[in-house]
């Protein structure tokens, strides 16, 4: 029986079927497309005055965040490319996941152009995930992780290379770009909310429309496995311990938020508030994947999410159609 996830050599999977055996990926392949866009047609520099005139706790929040990005958007190439992409054996989720590497491409070219427009300095900004003790937890979470279960050391035709190859796109995919992404996220969007840096918060916006379909290519992966193995739910210490691995992200990323604001409301937003979407959006991947929520938080509690424009947005690209969208 044909599998998503499997051995793969270079004669297979070279003929495209008018029935795709896997109909949502190729959905999903036709969404990011419409998505794309360019770097370039952000006038970023214009923010450079807004940026100088940052005090010092936006500038630190806001380098952080961009920094966090400028290692973040490689590291989802590495782990897509050394992890399971190998082993994706249908040609329509080949182009959705190899269109999601494209986006990262822009993502990182964006960061680049970030960089370059304010100044500021290159070395310091791509080892800032690495450097700030906290930020290194959440790194190490996906680097030792993925490192374990990389292309080579795992054999996907049995169970525990399966179960291995779910726990790397439930690593990268939900916990990466569908958790620590979006807490990055709503801190650009504060600026915003404050008339700050205006250019690049727009470039931010297209970005989490493009991770919200990635996290859509892994919801549907790791749906697509469960039901092709059921066996992987029957284990029910793995199942306890993809829903905990989900918490530890959470978790790494509340004590990062609670560290990097320090008690203090920096653009508007507070640590406490931050912690309460963090567990907002954690109910939401919990309930995508088929869990139960851990904290019971239905709205969202950062109101400057909830504007209108940003759901225009999402609108406008046509990714709304399923609720993976929630920010
Ligand atoms: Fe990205
Ligand atoms: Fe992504």
């Amino acid at each position: 029986m044909k599998q998503l996830i499997g051995k793969t050599s270079v004669r297979d999977n070279i003929e495209l079927s008018e029935t795709p055996s896997y109909p949502i990926f190729r959905e999903l392949y036709e969404k990011q497309k419409k998505a794309i866009w360019f770097p370039e047609e952000l006038n970023i520099q214009q923010d450079a005055l807004d940026y100088h005139a940052l005090s010092p706790d936006e500038k630190d929040l806001f380098d952080t965040a961009v920094g966090y990005f400028c290692s973040s958007e490689l590291l989802v190439q590495n782990v897509l490319v050394n992890s399971f992409f190998p082993m994706l054996s249908d040609p329509h989720a080949k182009m959705s996941f190899s269109t999601q590497l494209f986006m990262e491409n822009i993502h990182s070219d964006f960061f680049e152009i970030v960089l370059q427009s304010f100044n500021m300095d290159r070395e310091k900004m791509y080892k800032v995930a690495f450097d700030d003790p906290i930020l290194k937890k959440k790194m190490d979470l996906i680097v030792e992780e993925i490192d374990n279960i990389s292309y080579g050391k795992i054999d996907p035709d049995t169970l525990q290379g399966r179960k291995d190859v779910l726990r790397a796109i439930l690593i990268n995919n939900i916990i990466m770009e569908g958790i620590f992404f979006y807490s990055s996220f709503a801190h650009f969007f504060a600026l915003k909310d404050m008339g700050k840096m205006r250019n690049v918060v727009s470039g931010v916006e297209l970005i989490l429309i493009d991770e919200s379909l990635h996290l859509q290519n892994g919801i549907e992966a790791i749906l697509i496995m469960l039901e092709e193995t059921p066996e992987i739910v029957d284990d029910a210490q793995f199942v306890r311990e993809i829903r905990e691995v989900i918490l530890k992200g959470t978790y790494l990323e509340i004590e990062y938020v609670q560290h990097k604001f320090d008690n203090k409301t920096i653009l508007g937003i507070s640590s406490s508030e931050l912690e309460r979407y963090l567990k907002y959006i954690t109910d939401r991947r919990l309930e995508e994947l088929g869990f139960t929520p851990e904290f019971n938080i239905t709205e969202n509690p950062l109101r400057f999410l909830q504007k209108e424009d940003v759901k225009k947005l999402i609108n406008f690209f046509e990714v709304s159609s399923t609720e993976y969208t929630n920010y």
